[in-house]
Order: C-alpha cells, then sequence, then structure tokens
C-alpha cells in the first residue's frame, strides 16, 4: 500500500503560479490555455511578427499540425484511488534542479515577435527556475542572458565553420566564461528551406520594413512601444565579430556569411573536446543517430523535428522518442521539443521517457498575448498542467507516470 503522508513536498519552491503572481488569476481568467494565447496574439501583433513566430516550412504548415496531431493522439490509461493532492513536479536535469520537466527552447529573432523577447524570456525562466536556451541567432548576447539567468542558462551554437570553426569555438570560451553551463548545438538545419508564411510577409531576407508592415506597426501599439524601448537586435552574440557599428542588417548580412551548414559528427566531436560542461545536440530523429552523439560523449540530446519549420515529410518528434529513449536511455538525458501547447503534453512525452518537454511557439503566442508578461503565465500554465495531468493519472511525483499504461500507435518502429 502507498503511505500517503510520505509524498515529499516541492524540493524548490518556484516564484510562480496562484501563490505568487498576483495577477495570475485575473490572466487565467483571460488566458486558462494556450490555445487562447495563440488567438489573442494573432490579433494583437503585427501581422508580420505573428507570422515570424507561428508559421512552419512545406504545405500548409503540415509539419507542425503533425506534431500537434501525434501529440493529441497519445492516451494516458489512469490510475485512480493513490492520489490525494496535487503532485511535485521538480525534476533533475544534469545534477540541477529545475521546477519543471520542461523548458523554453531556442529560438532566433523571437524580438521579430516581440522586441526584446530574448530579455523577457530568461528573466520569466530564472523566476520560475525552468531552463532557458539562448538562441545563436536571438537578440541578446550570451553575457547579458547568462546574468540574468545564472540558474537556468543554456546557450545553442549553429555551425559557423569558417576559419576553422574560430566564431563557433569563440561563442563557446564566450559561454565557458559566463554561468552558462550548457551548450546546445542545433544539428537539424543542414539547409535553409522555404517558410512560406516568413517570405510573403517580407521576412525572407534583411530587416527593411516596407510601407505593409509600418501599416500592420501602427495597428499594434504595444508591439511599437516595445519596439521604441528595446530595437529588434539580431544575431545579438554575433556583433562583435561583424565589424565596426555595425547595422542591423550588416549583422544579418554577416550571419548569413558566417553560419552554414550543420555540424558533421567529427565537428560534434571537437566541440566535445572543448567544452567540459553539459553538451547536447538538438534535432535527432533516428536512434543511430543518438548512438552516435552518445558515443561521441555528448551528455543529452532533444529529439526534435525544429518545430516543423525544416520540412513537413519529418516524423513528429514525440513518434520518434520512444525508439531513441530506448536506445539511449540509459546512457544519456533524451529530452524532446516540437509541438508542445501544455502541460498534459508535457507529460505525456515524459511518460514516453523524455526527461523535459521543451516549447518554442508557445512562448511566442505568450508574448504576442501579454507582452513581456507572456513568458511567465506560459511557464505557470505549463507547471499547473504539468502538476494536473500528473494528478489526473494518479503519479505522485513525475517518474511514477512512466508506469501508466500508455497507447501510442503511431511510434515509430526501427
Ligand atoms: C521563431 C522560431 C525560431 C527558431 N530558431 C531556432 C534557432 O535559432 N535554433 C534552434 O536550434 N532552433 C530554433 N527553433 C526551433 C525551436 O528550438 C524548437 O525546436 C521548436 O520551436 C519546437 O517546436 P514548437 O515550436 O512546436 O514548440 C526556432 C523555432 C521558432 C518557432
Amino acid at each position: 500500500m502507498h503511505d500517503v503522508t510520505a509524498i515529499a513536498a516541492p524540493q524548490i519552491q518556484p516564484a510562480v503560479g496562484k501563490n505568487s503572481n498576483p495577477r495570475y488569476t485575473e490572466l487565467y481568467r483571460r488566458y486558462p490555455t494556450i490555445d487562447y494565447l495563440r488567438r489573442a496574439a494573432r490579433h494583437k501583433l503585427p501581422h508580420f511578427a505573428f507570422e515570424y513566430g507561428d508559421g512552419g516550412s512545406g504545405k500548409d504548415d503540415a509539419g507542425i499540425r503533425r506534431n500537434w496531431a501525434a501529440l493529441d493522439a497519445i492516451e494516458l490509461l489512469p490510475r485512480y484511488g493513490v492520489m490525494p493532492s496535487l503532485p511535485p513536479c521538480d525534476v533533475e536535469l544534469f545534477g540541477r534542479r529545475y521546477a519543471a520537466p520542461t523548458g523554453v527552447a531556442p529560438m532566433g529573432s523571437p524580438a521579430i515577435v516581440w522586441p526584446g523577447a530574448d530579455r523577457h524570456l530568461a528573466r520569466a525562466a530564472q523566476r520560475a527556475r525552468i531552463p532557458y536556451v539562448l538562441g545563436m541567432a536571438g537578440g541578446a548576447t550570451i553575457e547579458e542572458i547568462a546574468a540574468i539567468a545564472p540558474d537556468v542558462c543554456w546557450f545553442q551554437l549553429y555551425r559557423a565553420a569558417n576559419n576553422d570553426h574560430a566564431i563557433g569555438f569563440d561563442l563557446l570560451r564566450r559561454a565557458a566564461a559566463t554561468a552558462c553551463n550548457t551548450l546546445v548545438l542545433t544539428l537539424d538545419v543542414p539547409v535553409r528551406t522555404t517558410r512560406a508564411r516568413e517570405v510573403v510577409v517580407g521576412l525572407g531576407g534583411a530587416f527593411r520594413p516596407d510601407l505593409k508592415m509600418l501599416a500592420q506597426m501602427a495597428m499594434a501599439p504595444g508591439w511599437t512601444s516595445a519596439l521604441w524601448k528595446n530595437g529588434i537586435p539580431r544575431f545579438a552574440s554575433l556583433r562583435s565579430y561583424a565589424g565596426t557599428n555595425p547595422s542591423i542588417n550588416d549583422v544579418i548580412a554577416f550571419a548569413r556569411r558566417e553560419m552554414g551548414g550543420a555540424f558533421t559528427w567529427e565537428e560534434v566531436a571537437k566541440y566535445r573536446h572543448r567544452w567540459n560542461k553539459t553538451l547536447i545536440v538538438k534535432g535527432i530523429l533516428h536512434p543511430e543517430d543518438a548512438e552516435k552523439a552518445v558515443a561521441l560523449g555528448v551528455d543529452g540530446l532533444f529529439v526534435s523535428n525544429h518545430g516543423g519549420r525544416q520540412i513537413e515529410a519529418l516524423p513528429a518528434a514525440i513518434d520518434a522518442l520512444p525508439a531513441i529513449v530506448k536506445q539511449v536511455g540509459k546512457r544519456a538525458t533524451v529530452m524532446m521539443d516540437s509541438g508542445i501547447r501544455s502541460g498534459t503534453d508535457v507529460v505525456r512525452a515524459y511518460a514516453l521517457g523524455a526527461a523535459a518537454a521543451f516549447a518554442g511557439k508557445a512562448f511566442l503566442w505568450g508574448l504576442g498575448a501579454l507582452g513581456e508578461e507572456g513568458p511567465g503565465h506560459v511557464i505557470d500554465l505549463l507547471i499547473e498542467e504539468t502538476q494536473g495531468a500528473l494528478g489526473q493519472l494518479g503519479a505522485r511525483k513525475p517518474d511514477e507516470v512512466r508506469s501508466v499504461e500508455i497507447r501510442h500507435t503511431a511510434a515509430l518502429q526501427f
């Protein structure tokens, strides 16, 4: 028989949720789920900003819809009679305690969706104690973000291989000099693909607002005032390499020249050699690639299809997850992203063996609906829903959900 008095209290008390955010109830009544934030973001943002954050690749965002449908299709069978109160959902990742098995996935130029986004995301993640992955193509430097979010900051790199990785290795050196303890190498963007919604709103290349974009900005006063305050710095971590006092478009052009292709396994090995803290690869969908990464000494990986932003023919990350957990789960920390829109989705991924399930677009919808308050509300919703789903399933802590019966008929078999 379970000893219900032995249920552990949460080991850390994150400053989130209805107990600490005085506006939580008000926000919750307007935005009780992440879908409500998406709907509001569509109306409140300049059209181009929403399209940048919300769109995917290929025809009709089919990859995004596949991620959502695959998660929705997973059923978890509850056990009752054991769960008297809301369970804690804090977890350990790479030796650090986090408030929930979720985090903010790396994003390039989230500041297009909401100027100042990188800093708002970092602040909210630090307050709540969930991981925040700063994108190399983000709008704040690794030094700034590590100062804002010293306990939760991770840093993502794309390949910048010119002059024997001069910039990539220098970014690694800079990250090592900050509080950032985790480096994420993205492998799943070997080529640039078309994201149609970005192209038609005029975001295909340099940032040159045309009349249409200016008219959209004029209709979005919240966004425009955030623009006055923050500007839209892009590739901020790369700015210092791009010459004296470069303009935003100089930095964009420089970044396009320097960044390209995706890391080869030989290059992953070089980064492993130089980085002695936690190393993660992102974008894995095949168990044999997971095996290669682990053989090179990588500590963790993200099963991901880049949120449906590369090509729409990729399988849903959640469907690739179980086989990858089976292959390397005992030797590395397997996490996932792509399609997470609720704490229930986080619990689905956790039940299937993910140590954490991160979200990207959900945080952009939060920013679009609520500006700088948005990321905190998304985190509050994710945590409360995670606890709610664990409780409903009779799991007194996250690990117990791994023993529920799961129907996952689309799981990839290798
Ligand atoms: C606007 C946007 C920009 C992104 N930029 C990056 C990036 O610079 N590096 C990266 O590794 N992933 C990037 N991603 C992918 C995310 O890290 C993550 O894999 C994806 O968003 C997860 O799917 P979701 O949006 O359905 O949660 C980006 C995603 C979005 C939405």
